[in-house]
């Protein structure tokens, strides 16, 4: 019979590690970072806002079999996401692997970055949620593992972990209605390796926090494409069901009439709130929920679109389900198909499982979003648009939006 997996065994935290050194001086005008998963959808303009809102030297974990081909990766992926023309000079791609120990880099360069480190922004992961734990453990607990000896090294360098809301899904209704910051999921019945891995990651954090380590915990909801551009992987690692149940509807001509409320938001605007709050001294040792705090559903997004010039009709959710089956294969593109395909296979009608309340009052006093400083954005129709734009351009929907 198999050992039931002890999430908080897991979680070892190498005894040796205490951060007593002083912190290091630069961390709110950094000299130097550390970036993981640059090549990542999120990492990507992670690196972009870094670039913008500090000066500092970035250097970025990729996997490639040389350094040329890690900063040709980079190139390619900034170029298609359409960031700034050049990634300048301020970018050092650091061939290396999450793992692998020391990152797979020599022990004398490990130390060498970590001795040069004013931050820390840890945003690769394995993110294939089909995966069990032990395909995933080396490189998101492993990874995270050797990311906290590397922030011991020298001074004592900031953290900045990328976990995610999704670990509260399927725990319950907490004492309090939502799930506080301050609220952790309980790991015995966090289900499935992805996630598992990630309570596991912040079960790590806590303890170097413990330790001494500033630290800080970004739990990201729903990411949408870019604000600006739209641009969102709709062809190689598609991942967002909502736009591409939303594509099917439009390709369909037909809309499930469900209720679900909406709480995603523009990557754009996640990524700047992240650079913004790493750098507030009140924020060490904090949790953070990032997601869209401005009230929407489902129904509005399909009224939006409509809007936008594409017609519409509401059917219950088994016509609509049926309408998929029949057509679906037709009117999508292969790897949304492929995707929507999966999902509906496993929900079958239940599109939308419940989900939990999720609180982020402590993160929008942090951003200032309660006093107007940093509102949350609109799913409008202007947003809409260049998002539709965006999947015309992509081959994804026949038909572009109005204008
Ligand atoms: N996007 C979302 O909807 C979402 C929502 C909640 C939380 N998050 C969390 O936010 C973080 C960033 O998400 P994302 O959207 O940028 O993910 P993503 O697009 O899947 O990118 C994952 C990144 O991790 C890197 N990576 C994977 N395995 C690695 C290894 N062994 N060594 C080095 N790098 C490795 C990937 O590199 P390669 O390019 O070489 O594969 C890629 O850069 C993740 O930790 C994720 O769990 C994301």
């Amino acid at each position: 019979m198999a050992i039931p997996l002890d999430l908080r065994a897991e979680a070892h935290l190498d005894p040796s590690l205490h951060y007593r050194n002083p912190l290091s001086a630069h961390w709110q005008q950094p000299r130097t970072l550390l970036l993981t998963g640059a090549t990542g959808f999120l990492g990507l303009y992670l690196l972009g806002e870094l670039l913008t809102q500090t000066q500092a030297q970035i250097y970025c974990l990729v996997r490639a079999n040389d350094a040329a081909a890690a900063r040709q990766r980079l190139q390619g992926l900034w170029q298609e996401y359409q960031l700034d023309p050049s990634l300048g000079d301020r970018v050092q791609p650091l061939v290396g692997d999450l793992s692998q120990p020391h990152l797979g880099l020599s022990a004398t360069a490990f130390t060498e970055l970590g001795s040069r480190l004013d931050g820390i922004y840890h945003s690769g992961a394995g993110v294939a949620v089909t995966q069990p734990y032990d395909r995933l453990k080396a490189i998101n607990v492993g990874g995270t593992q050797t990311l906290l000896h590397l922030a011991h090294i020298g001074q004592t360098t900031p953290f900045h972990y990328l976990s995610s809301l999704g670990l509260f899904f399927g725990q319950g209704t907490p004492a309090q209605g939502r799930f506080q910051e301050s609220d952790f999921p309980e790991p015995a019945s966090v289900k499935g390796g992805y996630k598992q891995t990630k309570v596991v990651s912040e079960l790590l954090i806590q303890a170097a926090q413990e330790r001494g380590l500033p630290a800080c915990i970004y739990r990201p909801g729903r990411i949408l494409g870019h604000s600006a551009t739209g641009i969102i992987d709709l062809i190689q690692n598609p991942k967002d069901f909502l736009f591409i149940l939303l594509i099917a509807c439009v390709q369909l001509g037909c809309y499930p009439q469900v209720e679900e409320a909406i709480e995603a938001a523009p990557v754009d605007y996640f990524s700047r709130a992240i650079v913004h709050l790493a750098h507030q001294p009140a924020s060490f040792c904090q949790v953070f929920h990032l997601l869209n705090s401005r009230p929407s559903t489902w129904l509005d997004l399909v009224a939006t679109t409509q809007g936008l010039g594409y017609g519409l009709e509401g059917v219950t959710v088994e016509a609509w389900v049926e309408q998929w089956r029949q057509r679906g294969a037709a009117v999508l593109t292969p790897p949304l198909q492929g995707l929507l395909s999966q999902v509906i296979e496993a929900r079958g009608t239940a599109l939308f499982p419940p989900k939990p309340g999720i609180d982020d009052g402590q993160t929008a006093q942090a951003l200032g979003t309660i006093a107007g400083a940093y509102p949350p954005p609109s799913l409008d129709k202007t947003l809409l648009q260049v998002y539709f734009r965006y999947f015309h351009h992509q081959g994804a929907v026949s038909q572009p939006p109005l204008a």
